[in-house]
């Protein structure tokens, strides 16, 4: 079939490259000139595990190309997927514009019937309202719009796009469903889970799962608390309740709290939206989850100074991790940073060490070129991206490097015992037995 991918950042390059391995014929479009060069030469612009080789055999076969021109797509593609960003407005709603955007430039150019698959994240109602524009734009062509809502993870993106937990397909034209079905072919063939559903469900759906990991998120923090006041390990706790298989041991990780392009700005959209439909149950829900979260960056940040005598004027911070999880360079809505940011605020002097991330343009923190370097001469060092490497780190090689050796482990996953056994004072927010016992 013949594909046309709008938008190629995060989530585009990825469904766009999955498409070529599908069988299909691509093209990505996308506004961006220096983007659409670099991914037409083979190459990723993001750090995402197996995208690049995928890249570089489609367009090397010729199956996938980019580009900026909307006119080699428009009546060239059977389906026409929207993957461009929805970031969150000022009023926390999302910002259709670059949706909008694409829908003006295309809709003018369609001529024969094709398929509009929405992957974008959108408030519930948008499908329609862009039915209703094509209607107007591309009269009599035949242009239907489905929902087709994509839960790829960064750091799996690859993985997600050719082996979906589910695929769900919002429409009411059967010939729409069918081409769809056509489209996912081969994970059909694969019984991936198919959800044919209506357009409002298929929206919802989307936001539905990133809240619902958001309050896992946050209620496994709520309870980290709770350890933390009443002396109990919230590792333990996880791991003990995750084996209900109701419940399941994933998005049970407590720690520094949820951050990214997605999660914040999806749950914050779906609040809007449902204060808007007056479903204010749903707001306060989210309400809470939203602060709880917000809480456990202001925590590790408060422990930090406290740990640093109340005041870090002068003093200084190496921090482990810069991007909002690890397996991605992205930092946007990062927890690590967030924090950083907080201590940098505080008057402290704050290094931080990323493998991929970048933060050279985080106002007061500066980059750290190597692990070492980040330790060195530190009065606190903070663990706050949980990146595989941290882990290997030898604390006996490391404890002469800094200053004060007290490190607080803002994401819970390194080895305390080990750090302590070498001379470092540990600090695990949520693990707080105080009754050890064999
Ligand atoms: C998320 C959804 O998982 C995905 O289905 C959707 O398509 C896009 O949004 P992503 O933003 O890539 O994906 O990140 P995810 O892996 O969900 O992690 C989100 C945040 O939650 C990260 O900051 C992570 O560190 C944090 N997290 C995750 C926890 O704090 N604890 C956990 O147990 C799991």
């Amino acid at each position: 079939m013949r594909v046309a991918v709008i938008g190629t950042n995060y989530l585009g390059a990825a469904h766009a490259a999955g498409m070529a391995e599908f069988g299909h014929e691509v093209i990505g479009v996308d506004v961006d000139p220096t983007r659409v060069a670099t991914l037409n030469a083979g190459r990723s612009t993001i750090f995402e595990e197996g995208l690049e080789p995928l890249l570089e055999r489609h367009t090397s076969s010729g199956r996938l190309r980019f580009t900026t021109d909307y006119t080699e797509i428009a009546d060239w593609a059977e389906v026409h997927f929207v993957c461009v960003g929805t970031p969150q407005s000022d009023t926390g709603a999302a910002d259709l514009s670059q949706v909008r955007a694409a829908v003006e430039t295309l809709g003018p150019l369609l001529t024969r019937p094709t398929v509009i698959a929405g992957k974008s994240t959108v408030p519930v109602g948008t499908a329609p309202q862009l039915q209703a524009r094509f209607d107007e734009l591309a009269p009599g062509a035949g242009v239907e719009v489905v929902w087709n809502p994509e839960f790829l993870r960064e750091s799996h993106a690859v993985a997600d796009t050719l082996r979906p937990d589910r695929i769900v397909i919002g429409t009411r034209s059967p010939d729409a469903l069918a081409t769809m079905r056509a489209v996912y072919a081969m994970p059909i063939s694969e019984n991936v889970p198919f959800v044919a559903c209506d357009l409002a469900t298929a929206e919802l759906i989307k936001v539905a799962a990133n809240a619902f990991l958001a309050t896992k998120i946050s209620f496994i923090n709520a309870m980290a608390q709770m350890c933390q006041a009443a002396g109990g390990d919230v590792t333990l706790l996880a791991d003990a309740i995750g084996y209900d298989k109701r419940i399941g041991r994933e998005f049970l990780n407590a720690g520094l709290g949820f951050g990214g392009g997605c999660l914040p700005k999806d749950i914050a959209a779906l609040s809007a939206r449902a204060n808007e439909l007056g479903v204010t149950v749903l707001s306060e829900l989210i309400g809470a989850v939203q602060d709880i979260n917000a809480d456990q960056r202001r925590e590790i940040a408060d422990l930090a100074i406290e740990a640093l005598g109340g005041d870090a004027t002068g003093r200084r911070v190496g921090v482990l991790g810069a991007a909002f999880k690890p397996g991605t360079d992205d930092t946007r809505n990062s927890p690590a940073l967030t924090v950083a940011t907080m201590l940098a605020d505080a008057g402290a002097s704050v290094r931080v060490f990323d493998p991929q991330a970048s933060v050279v343009e985080v106002p007061g923190v500066e980059a750290a070129a190597t692990v070492e370097e980040c330790f060195d001469n530190s009065d606190v060092m903070l663990h706050l991206t949980e990146w595989p490497l941290f882990r290997q780190l030898d604390p006996a090689a490391f404890v002469t490097r800094v200053a004060n050796p007290l490190l607080i482990d803002g994401r819970l996953k390194l080895d305390a015992d080990l750090w302590r056994a070498a001379g470092w004072t540990v600090v695990q927010p949520g693990r707080a037995v105080r009754d050890e016992r064999p």
